[in-house]
């Protein structure tokens, strides 16, 4: 079984519970990241889960997430589908967000080429990935500009800029 069919497993099984076991430690990490950020539209959420940070943001936004489960949970519509393939065109967003996902990818570097297609020019890009897996974000120097580093609970989280 390859890695992505055990990742969306994981998710669809544990969907019921996501909400109640990590809404608060997740909505810490949407505030302290996203507290000074202005948010442009069209905003993407990246690995979007159940959808706690439309919620939170309380903003028009798309959600991409592989676990239909997780989906399901979000009382919004948003796309079955995989960050490293992402099925939107060239410089469709202003704003993208990913919170805590994309440690469960082997290497950073397709999504974040995928993010660079994608953003528009002067776009943002804020990404958390929990902090042992740090070393996923070495990649992110090539493709964007670092605008901002903090430490956001269990998570490192960045902001970017596509100006590079
Ligand atoms: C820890 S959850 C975070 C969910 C949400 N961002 C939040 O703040 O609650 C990680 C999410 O990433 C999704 N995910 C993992 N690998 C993915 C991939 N290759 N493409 C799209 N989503 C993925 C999982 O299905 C899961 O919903």
């Amino acid at each position: 079984m390859s890695d992505k069919t055990l990742i969306r497993e994981k998710y669809d099984s544990t969907a019921g519970i996501y909400n109640e076991r990590y809404g608060d430690i997740q909505e810490e990490k949407y505030h302290q990241m996203l507290q000074d950020i202005s948010i442009k539209k069209p905003v993407l959420d990246l690995g979007c889960g159940t959808g706690m940070l439309k919620e939170f943001l309380k903003v028009p936004m798309i959600g991409i997430d592989i676990s239909f489960e997780m989906l399901k949970k979000s009382k919004e519509k948003n796309v079955l589908g995989d960050i490293e393939k992402l099925p939107f065109k060239d410089n469709s967003f202003a704003t993208i967000l990913s919170f805590t996902a994309i440690q469960n990818l082997d290497s950073a570097d397709a999504a974040l080429l995928e993010v660079k297609r994608i953003l528009k020019q002067k776009g943002t890009f804020v990404l958390t990935v929990l902090n042992k897996f740090e070393g996923k974000l070495d990649a992110v120097e090539k493709y964007f500009k670092i605008m901002e580093m903090k430490i956001c609970g269990e998570d490192v989280g960045l902001v970017l800029t596509s100006d590079k």
